[in-house]
């Protein structure tokens, strides 16, 4: 008798130690974010609120909105899970009944406390909103068309392009974001498990934040995620030198947006996702051969100069418009200093932003990408959010000895580019079409810049898209051109998703 009780005590007590994981769920006490002190702060979950509810801002709903859209590159690893939809009817139970509840929201994502131990997010191409049948038209023609067929027009070339993406057979991507590896592939392998045979996987790519020194640098090594433009409604702290957007320049349907929206889709978001290789030695190597010969400079610093101007900022992010001779670690670590800049210089007496660019090439990477004064006014229209992150693994000594990448595919390494905007015609498209490919702008100039170093192409049908002529480099001279006989940057493809409110996952979405 005695001993029949004890066992349903310590039966009950296994039982109850079992039922613990199931009820509690587990909580991080590290980020999934990479915080560099050049980035921009998250705003606190207190501030976010308050911003989301101001009158002015038209109430951004942030536990609808999926996280990825407003935080900026700041991913420690990322994973992006390409697949197709086979069987739409289980797909959309699924979606609706168990997918939804994973999905993370931006509320989620700005404290550690509120932080799953994977983040999920969703997006739908074209061709699968018209596998789950949702024909409604977004607004966005290039979207409904996929990038695919945009690739001409952006410069691609189509062998270049790998065959995953060659095509529209790609019907979604599930990206999921960690700080461990083995946490990623847990949450995978769940979400596989949900979706079973409803989905079947086209490809996959995965994304780290570099290591040590490197967090927040991409692969030729300079600070990537400095600038991205504010976001009424969401950011607080609006830093010196950031463009305030109005969300609806992010986010569709919101406040800005001019395009026609069915309702269900406000606060979704259009994602174009491109993997571009960067071939590292060969932009190493092309920096050395062109180190320029500014007096009172050393080799290493005439060296660095030629990189920093490519780009337009330091390896350390520094801005070159504010730093235009050396790195200045200081600064690029200063978030209210280190994008505080116009490219004008009303101070300097004589200076003149319409042919003046001893300190920031016209042909500059970040001046191609966000002309800022040079447009007069920040109110273009053209901004996106940068949401990637690099992909591959560190230049092996091999290459770096060879000044060569690597054939080996998995020594490839580059940036899967993520950018969000509510009009890919405005956005991402336009920037690469009209400022980065065309090598007359910045219009105007004396001498034509030629087209972005780093991601500009002249040609879209020959796969190695030299000479291409590039201005502006040398300080000492403007008009000096400069042939780009390398290209640094490979497009291997990608395609245009929309990232829907949450709300639709369950709504329109499993309809
Ligand atoms: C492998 C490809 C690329 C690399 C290595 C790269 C690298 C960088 C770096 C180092 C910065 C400076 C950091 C910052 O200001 O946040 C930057 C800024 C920027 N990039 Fe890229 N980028 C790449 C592709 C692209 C593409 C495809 C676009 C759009 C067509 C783009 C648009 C921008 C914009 C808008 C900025 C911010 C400019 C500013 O506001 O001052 N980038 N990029």
């Amino acid at each position: 008798m005695k001993l029949s009780y004890l066992s349903i005590i310590i039966g009950l007590a296994v039982q109850s130690a079992l039922a613990v994981p199931k009820q509690v769920k587990p909580r991080r006490t590290s980020s999934i974010l990479i915080n560099p002190d050049a980035q921009p702060d998250l705003p606190s979950p207190q501030a976010a609120r308050l911003s989301a509810v101001s009158p002015a801002n038209a109430g951004l709903n942030l536990n609808d909105i999926q996280g990825d859209i407003l935080i900026g590159m700041k991913k420690k690893k990322e994973l992006f899970f390409f697949f197709g939809i086979k069987d739409a009817a289980t797909f959309k139970s699924k979606l609706a009944s168990d997918i939804k509840s994973l999905v993370t929201t931006t509320n989620q994502l700005l404290s550690v406390s509120t932080q799953p131990i994977t983040a999920v997010n969703i997006a739908f191409s074209q061709t699968g909103l018209n596998a789950l049948s949702v024909t409604d038209s977004l607004g966005e023609s290039l979207f409904a068309a996929g990038q695919f067929a945009d690739r001409t027009a952006l410069g691609d070339v189509t062998s270049n392009w790998v065959p995953e993406f060659s095509g529209t057979n790609v019907h979604g991507v599930i990206l999921l974001a960690s700080d461990t590896d083995d946490n990623i592939q847990s949450e995978l392998a769940n979400i596989k498990n949900i979706l079973g045979s409803s989905i079947t996987e086209i490809s996959r790519l995965s994304g780290a934040s570099r290591p040590g020194d490197q967090e927040g640098h991409e692969h030729f090594g300079y600070m990537d995620g400095i600038s991205q433009p504010a976001v009424q409604g969401f950011t607080q702290n609006v830093l010196p030198g950031q463009a305030l957007v109005s969300p609806g320049e992010i986010l569709v349907g919101t406040t800005g947006d001019s395009g026609t929206r069915p309702t269900w889709a406000a606060g979704g978001s259009f994602l174009a996702f491109r993997k571009m290789q960067q071939k590292v030695p060969e932009f190493n190597k092309y920096v050395i051969d062109h180190a320029l010969s500014v007096p009172g400079l050393n080799q290493q610093e005439n060296t660095d100069l030629f990189g920093a101007r490519v780009i337009g900022r330091w390896k350390s992010g520094a801005p070159v418009d504010l730093s235009p001779l050396r790195d200045d670690p200081v600064l690029a670590a200063d978030p209210n200093r280190n994008n505080n800049f116009t490219f004008d210089h009303p101070d300097v007496p004589g200076f003149n932003l319409a042919n003046n660019q001893t300190d920031c090439p016209f042909s500059a990477h970040i001046r191609k990408t966000h002309p800022r004064k040079d447009l007069g006014s920040e109110a273009t229209l053209h901004h996106i959010m940068r949401a990637g992150i690099p992909y591959g693994p560190e230049v092996t000594d091999s290459e770096h000895a060879s000044n060569k990448s690597s054939t080996d595919p998995s020594l490839e390494r580059g940036l899967a580019f993520v950018a969000y905007q509510s009009s890919i015609q405005n956005g991402f498209h336009f920037m690469q079409q009209t400022w980065v490919n065309n090598a007359n702008f910045i219009f105007g100039k004396p001498t034509p810049p030629g087209v972005d170093p780093i991601i500009g192409r002249v040609s879209s049908t020959t796969p190695m898209d030299t000479p291409r002529i590039i201005s502006g480099t040398n300080p000492l001279n403007g008009a000096q051109t400069f042939s780009l006989d390398v290209e640094f940057v490979i497009n291997h493809g990608g395609e245009y998703f929309f990232s829907p409110p949450i709300s639709a996952l369950s709504g329109r979405l499993a309809a």
